[in-house]
């Protein structure tokens, strides 16, 4: 099967809209069950797949999603491009909420997930290059489109990946700050590795939900107005894709 992009939502998008012909697939992987099924259909006149990360009804947290059962069940569909994308806090200033990033690199704050397809009993045991974490020609494929669709988007900016599924201490946030973190979000990583280790090309878009711990005026950050706020920014990311796909 040819599968021209795949496409992981997460919070605030759970099907693809405007998707059309679809079939559904379960995949049995050697790492368990996806997320949920893989959605394959045409889009833009071409064949996209589309899986929920934290499930259709949003049923899976953050640190439990099975990522390696996810990017195998896409990568044994026929996908070869991957992209993810990402509901996150933002740091830096220029990057409050709806804003959408397309970042350039990763710092993983997780802890306890499977990181690697060479977890398993007798597996060959591989060091894989990750100094670009991203794949720099989708990443450019990305912010070109985003340019063609009239949608504004920044280039680069750090990806700091935490646990979840409970938000950040404004401490938490201020040394993210300092490592040089960006962007803040729970599901950014393993996702990216496993996705290196299989071979896809893989980049993130990342729609800022809210001001992270500490970096905006309000002393709390509301669950409501993160998931309006990601509603308008999802809301772009068909027009994105549909450009990138014609091209
Ligand atoms: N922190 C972590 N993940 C997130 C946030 C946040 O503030 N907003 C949306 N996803």
């Amino acid at each position: 099967m040819t599968i021209d992009l795949a496409v992981i939502g997460g919070s605030g998008l759970y099907n693809f809209p405007g998707l059309e012909n679809t079939s559904r697939h379960s995949v049995d992987t050697p790492f368990g069950t996806a997320s949920g099924d893989v959605v394959i259909g045409d889009f833009a006149g071409r064949r996209v797949a589309f899986l929920a990360r934290h499930g259709e009804s949003h049923t899976v947290p953050p640190h439990r999603v099975n990522y390696r059962a996810n990017l195998w069940a896409l990568h044994a569909l026929g996908a070869r491009r991957v992209i993810g994308v990402n509901a996150v806090g933002g740091i830096r200033g220029d990057m409050g909420p709806r804003v959408i990033v397309v970042p350039d690199q990763v710092i993983d704050y997780t802890h306890g997930r499977y990181t690697s397809f060479c977890d398993v009993e007798g597996a060959e045991v591989r060091h894989i290059d990750f100094s670009e974490p991203y794949t720099e020609a989708l990443r450019r494929e990305l912010l070109d489109a985003a340019a063609a669709a009239g949608v504004a988007a920044i280039d680069g900016g750090c990806y700091g990946a935490t646990q979840g599924p409970r938000l950040e201490t404004r401490a938490e946030i201020a040394r993210m700050k300092r490592d040089g973190c960006d962007l803040v979000g729970m599901t950014g990583m393993p996702e990216a590795v496993l996705a290196r280790e299989l071979e896809l090309e893989y980049a993130c878009l990342a729609l800022v939900a809210n001001f992270a711990a500490g970096c905006g005026d309000e002393a709390e950050i509301s669950i409501e107005e993160i998931f309006a706020h990601l509603a308008a920014a999802t809301a772009e990311v068909p027009r994105i894709l549909g450009v990138l796909l014609k091209r």
